[in-house]
């Protein structure tokens, strides 16, 4: 069996997408093969050369199949509303599966601080997933992504609204990543050979604290937001109040108390050593997404 080709999981998903893509416009050297459960749909890949398999984590009997000829492969963890026994489920039979199949490197996108972090309900999942790779015998790159700086586009628009960003964080900063620099992570990581066993933290250059974000929100949106220090009940009905679903300002207000304990505060250098270059900062981020925040 020829076994050289490298493997992306999930590129349907915005994350994987922008993997399949960047490996493309590096011209790697071996084959690059995507997974996805609906391929027929990514008729823009399927025209850049991607050659693409179906592959959907709860049918693990085609598993092997898909995974065949693989020699490494990036597991990208499925959607948050798999959460749970199904998601670990998933996960493991990808990880069986791709054993079966004689890869020799599987690469993870897990979360930060995976088993320690107080953001245990979003990061259970991973430190399961994570266990599975760990005790089995097959080498693996776990890449502990921080929070996608994409999420400012949900959290920020409420304070762009009221002229309040509420937050019971007032001590911790967060090293949001862009996801496209979690993308060319994990491509890095896909090609870089390397065959041992390691664990990565993919994280922001620098650590930004609430009362940060507002001064860099209003700088380079010329806006006046204050920044106040809230109860989670407070941050969860002001959000509510704003127009989120009220179940998910309850989640951003927990996941906002989670990040004053320390979640996601720590920056590494893992993300510059492994692509050569440095994040994406807030501030750029924001001057990117200027006219779309403004917009909502
Ligand atoms: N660090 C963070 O802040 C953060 C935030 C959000 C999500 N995440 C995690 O990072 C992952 C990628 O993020 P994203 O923004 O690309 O999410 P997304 O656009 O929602 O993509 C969801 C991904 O899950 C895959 N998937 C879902 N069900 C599957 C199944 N049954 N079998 C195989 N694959 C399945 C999808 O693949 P296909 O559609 O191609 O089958 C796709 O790659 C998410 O799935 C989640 O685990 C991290």
């Amino acid at each position: 069996m020829h076994t050289s080709h490298l493997l992306v999981t999930g590129v349907g998903g915005h994350l994987g997408r922008l993997v399949a893509e960047q490996l493309i416009d590096a011209g790697a050297t071996v084959p690059v093969v995507g997974t996805s459960r609906s391929p027929e749909r990514l008729a823009t890949l399927i025209r850049r050369g991607l050659t693409l398999r179906r592959a959907d984590f709860d049918e693990p009997d085609a598993l092997p199949a898909a995974f065949a000829d693989a020699e490494r492969m990036l597991l990208i963890s499925t959607a948050a509303a798999n959460a749970g026994p199904r998601r670990v489920r998933q996960h493991t039979q990808a990880i069986r599966a791709a054993l079966q199949a004689g890869v020799r490197h599987i690469a993870y996108t897990s979360f930060l601080d995976a088993d320690s972090t107080p953001l245990q309900a979003l990061a259970a999942d991973h430190a399961s997933t994570e266990a599975e790779l760990t005790q089995g015998p097959v080498g693996h790159s776990i890449l502990r992504h921080a929070f996608y700086m994409e999420m400012l586009l949900t959290t920020l628009p409420p304070a762009i609204a009221s002229g309040r960003l509420l937050s019971s964080n007032t001590r911790a900063g967060v090293a949001y990543v862009a996801r496209a620099d979690c993308a060319s992570a994990d491509a890095a990581a896909l090609r870089d050979g390397f065959d041992g066993r390691r664990t990565l933290d993919i994280t922001g250059g620098q650590a930004v604290s609430a009362a940060g974000l507002v001064r860099q929100l209003n700088d380079t949106l010329g806006t006046d937001i204050v920044a106040v220090d809230a109860s989670r009940q407070d941050v969860a009905a002001h959000l509510a109040a704003c127009g989120l679903p009220p179940p998910m300002a309850q989640m951003l207000a927990a996941i906002d108390e989670g990040l004053g304990r320390g979640a996601m505060a720590r920056v590494s250098e893992d993300l510059e050593r492994l692509t050569g270059a440095r994040p994406t900062t807030v501030e750029a981020f924001l001057r990117d997404h200027r006219a779309s925040l403004l917009a909502r």
